[in-house]
């Protein structure tokens, strides 16, 4: 049997394993099999000797370790330097490589919608536009690196500000703004925090004053996509604004992790979305 497996702690809630054996049956991977480790910090080098050992074929990781694994592998793509933070784990030539498929992932999500979602907004035109990010966490890196090159005023801001500042020495066009603060007007709003994640959680920012109907076009984001609609995302629909949760960011890392590692391109379609309702 080839192995996969994504690693994290905590693992239980993870929707990978339903994703990738739902393409490894689709394009008859049949000798492949994708399960969930629950790992500790000190378990990382192992994982990393049964990937270089061919005993585990590719992995992905997860909260809290995809800036911790980095000690431990041979290389790291381009990406997964620039953000110090690596969801994926192949052997390439006998070295152990990270790679970050969540930042290509999520720039999909917000290319891909445009123009046939209602919730979808230009990628094309976002010169100019403030984006305006919430948090500084595991991910967040991988955001700001998809939207660095796109000629947009990046405002970032997190309850514990260093972390904002720590991101900003990565990222040096960033603007750092205080936990509470908003920007002048914001086009994007990205809640890369994990609030939200527990029912009746709400990121403590009023965006009550977007209920105007010019910021009808602006897009308010959430990463998760369990629960489907966090309060933050109930409140911008209420008020008129563009929603999108984070489950084709999800799918579409899921999907480079996959071509990484077969080199198939697997298909999102309507079936794969439907296995995370
Ligand atoms: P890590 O920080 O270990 O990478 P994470 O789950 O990737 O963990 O990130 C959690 C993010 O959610 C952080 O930005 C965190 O803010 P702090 O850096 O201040 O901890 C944010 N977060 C978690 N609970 C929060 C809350 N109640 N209010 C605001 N932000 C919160």
């Amino acid at each position: 049997m080839k192995k996969y497996l994504v690693i994290g702690s905590p693992i239980s809630h993870s929707l990978s394993p339903l994703i990738h054996n739902h393409w490894m049956k689709k394009y008859h991977l049949l000798d492949s099999v994708y399960e969930k480790r629950k790992v500790e910090e000190k378990d990382l080098k192992n994982i990393i000797d049964e990937i270089r050992e061919g005993e585990i074929v590719g992995a992905n990781v997860t909260v809290p370790f995809k800036k911790l694994i980095i000690p431990f592998l041979d290389e790291l793509d381009f990406t997964a330097k620039e953000t110090q933070s690596v969801n994926t784990l192949f052997k390439v030539n006998n070295k152990v490589v990270g790679y970050n498929t969540d930042s290509v992932g999520f720039w999909d999500s917000i290319k891909e919608l445009y123009p046939y979602s209602k919730n979808s907004i230009d990628p094309n035109s976002l010169d100019s536009k403030h984006i305006f990010i919430l948090g500084a966490g595991g991910v967040t890196a991988s955001i700001i690196s998809a939207l660095k090159n796109e000629g947009a005023n990046i405002f970032l801001s997190n309850r514990t500000k260093e972390k904002a500042d720590e991101l900003k020495k990565l990222f040096p066009g960033l603007k750092v703004l205080e936990w509470g603060k908003k920007p002048p007007a914001c086009n994007i709003v990205i809640n890369t925090t994990s609030v939200g994640l527990i029912k009746d959680e709400e990121v403590k920012i009023d965006f009550s004053d977007y209920d105007k109907d010019f910021h009808k076009n602006t897009l308010f984001y959430d990463l998760i996509y369990n629960p489907k609609e966090t309060i933050f995302l109930k409140k911008a629909k209420l008020r008129g604004n563009k929603t999108m949760n984070g489950k084709m960011m999800f799918l579409n890392q899921a999907k480079y992790a996959f071509n990484i590692w077969t080199k198939i391109v697997p298909e999102i379609n309507d079936e794969v979305i439907k296995l995370l309702d």
